[in-house]
């Protein structure tokens, strides 16, 4: 990292708009954590189907809603084409689904842990999603209704904030060069 606060690129993949509006929300804490500010932290949110190209970055947040228990394809794509910058880079994951209280399903997505192993992430998040049945296509809605699944906007704002304040922090910390202990980190 320069002189300048680190840049982050926070980017999600959403397919309803839930998870592009977890992504905004955790570029703003980001930003305007008290350690995102004491190291002059500046984050953006970009759509993963906007293809952002992360090399522009020092760290990156990467995330996507989890359908059938999968990554979006445009998340999927990002690792894909950027693994190496990816790699480089101090990098979080975060995957918003589960709906519900308690919320189901429980399982974390089957490839987002492959992701974070393959990409050396520090951490990876599951969020409460949303479920708005205006929002979804014929055959969502058949699906939902299928497995009686709550309906409603389950997000928890809080728990957004409190982890971007925690990679801010984590992110000021390796600018500091102090050893970093990571709430989220990946064994080995
Ligand atoms: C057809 C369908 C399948 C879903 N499958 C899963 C799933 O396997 N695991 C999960 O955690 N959430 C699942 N969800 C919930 C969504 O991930 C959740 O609604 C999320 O907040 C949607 O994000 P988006 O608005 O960014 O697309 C599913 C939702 C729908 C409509």
């Amino acid at each position: 990292m320069t002189a300048r606060g680190p840049r982050v690129l926070v980017t999600a993949a959403s397919k309803h708009g839930s998870t592009h509006e977890i992504a905004s929300a955790v570029a703003r804490s980001l930003t305007d954590s008290a350690a995102g500010r004491s190291v002059g932290l500046f984050a953006s949110a970009m759509p993963a189907e906007n293809r952002p190209d992360p090399s522009g970055f020092d760290a990156v947040v990467l995330g996507s809603a989890v359908y059938a228990g999968s990554w979006l394809t445009a998340a999927k794509d990002l690792v894909t084409a950027h693994t190496a910058a990816l790699r480089a880079r101090p990098l979080w994951l975060l995957s918003s689904g589960p709906i519900g209280a308690p919320p189901f399903p429980p399982d974390e997505p089957y490839d987002a842990g492959t992701f974070a192993q393959m990409l050396g992430a520090r951490g990876h998040r599951v969020f409460p999603g949303r479920l708005d049945k205006t929002r979804l296509s014929f055959g969502e809605r058949a699906m939902v209704t299928a497995m009686r699944a709550p309906v409603g906007d389950f997000r928890d704002w809080a728990a957004v904030a409190a982890w971007a304040e925690a990679v801010a922090a984590e992110l000021a910390a390796i600018r500091s060069g102090a050893p970093v202990a990571s709430a989220d980190r990946f064994p080995g």
